[in-house]
C-alpha cells in the first residue's frame, strides 16, 4: 500500500501542469482563443507543437483526446491549443484576412501565439511544429503558407489544400473544394501558397500528409490535391514518390516520400475520422 500511495503521489506530482488559457498574447484581430499546456519540468528552451482543432472541437477536447500533453511530459516541450472564435468551431481557411500574412484573420492571431511562446516561454524558435484535424488540418496547411517562417514542420490529419476552400468570406464551407473538386497543377498550387506570403524567400516547413482514402467529408481527391501543392512548393514530382512503404506508419496505410520535406500516408479504407499518429509525429519533428 505505501508503493501505490508513493505511485498516487508521484503521479499527482508529474500531473501538476494544467491547460491555462492565456488572454494577452499579441495582435490577435479575428479573438482567437489561446490555451497553452507547460509541462512542470520544461528543459531551457523547449520545442513547441502548435495543435489545431477540428469543426467543433475546443482546446480542451483535443487536449484531453491526443497524446500531445503526455508526450510533451515524457520529451518536454509545450502544446499551444488555439480555439476558433466562431460558433461551430471551424477555421477561418477561407477569407483573404485569413489567407494572407499579417492579413488580420485567424492565422495572424496564431502567429501572435507561437511569437509570445517564443518570447514569454523561450521557446526554441528553429523547434516549432503546427499539427491539426480536419478544420485543424486544412488550417495546418494555411499557416504553413501563411507563415513559413514560423514553423518548422507540420502534420496534417484529413485537410486540404491551402487556398482550397477560399470563398471569399470569413468562416466559409468550399463545397468544391470538400467534394474534391479543385483541381489544379503542382505549380498552379504552389503558386497559391507563395501569394500568401508574397514577400517570403525563405524555405518553407516540411509537411507529412495523413488521409483516408473513403472520406467523404473532404474527399480523398483533396490528399492528392495536397500533395501535388508541397510537390510543387519543393519542387518534387508528385507521380513520382522515391518510396513507397505499406502498413507504415500503420495498416491499412501506405506511405509514400516525395523527398525529404514531403511523406504522406494514404489509409486504405479509412473514414474521415482517422487516428492522429502522436508518434510518428514526434519523429518528423524532430523531437524523438
Ligand atoms: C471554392 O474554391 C475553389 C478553389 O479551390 C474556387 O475556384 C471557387 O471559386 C471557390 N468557391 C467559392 C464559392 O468561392
Amino acid at each position: 500500500m505505501k508503493t501505490l500511495a508513493w505511485a498516487s503521489t508521484l503521479l499527482g506530482l508529474a500531473s501538476a501542469a494544467q491547460l491555462q488559457q492565456v488572454s494577452d498574447f499579441g495582435s490577435n484581430p479575428s479573438n482567437v482563443r489561446m490555451y497553452v499546456y507547460k509541462p512542470d519540468n520544461l528543459p531551457a528552451n523547449p520545442p513547441l507543437i502548435v495543435a489545431v482543432h477540428w469543426c467543433s472541437g475546443t482546446a480542451q477536447a483535443y487536449y484531453s483526446g491526443s497524446q500531445y500533453a503526455n508526450l510533451a511530459d515524457q520529451h518536454g516541450f509545450i502544446v499551444v491549443y488555439p480555439e476558433s472564435p466562431y460558433s461551430g468551431g471551424c477555421w477561418d481557411v477561407s477569407s483573404d484576412a485569413s489567407l494572407t500574412h499579417e492579413g488580420g484573420g485567424d492565422t495572424q492571431g496564431i502567429a501572435s501565439m507561437v511569437k509570445y511562446s517564443i518570447s514569454e516561454y523561450g521557446v526554441d524558435a528553429s523547434r516549432v511544429f503546427v499539427t491539426g484535424t480536419s478544420s485543424g488540418a486544412m488550417m495546418t496547411n494555411v499557416l504553413a503558407a501563411t507563415y513559413p517562417d514560423l514553423f518548422q514542420a507540420g502534420s496534417v490529419y484529413a485537410g486540404v489544400p491551402a487556398g482550397c476552400f477560399y470563398t471569399g468570406t470569413v468562416n466559409g464551407w468550399n463545397s468544391t473544394c470538400s467534394g474534391g473538386n479543385s483541381i489544379a497543377t503542382p505549380e498552379q498550387w504552389a503558386s497559391i501558397v507563395h501569394d500568401m506570403h508574397p514577400g517570403c524567400h525563405g524555405e518553407y516547413p516540411r509537411m507529412y500528409i495523413y488521409h483516408g482514402s473513403e472520406d467523404a467529408v473532404l474527399y480523398p481527391q483533396n490528399y492528392d490535391e495536397t500533395i501535388k501543392q508541397w510537390a510543387g512548393v519543393f519542387g518534387y514530382d508528385p507521380d513520382a514518390p522515391i518510396e513507397t512503404s505499406p502498413n507504415d506508419p500503420a495498416s491499412p496505410y501506405t506511405k509514400s516520400v516525395y523527398g525529404d520535406k514531403l511523406v504522406g500516408a494514404l489509409g486504405a479504407g479509412v473514414s474521415h475520422n482517422l487516428p492522429r499518429f502522436e508518434q510518428e509525429d514526434m519523429e518528423w519533428f524532430g523531437i524523438v
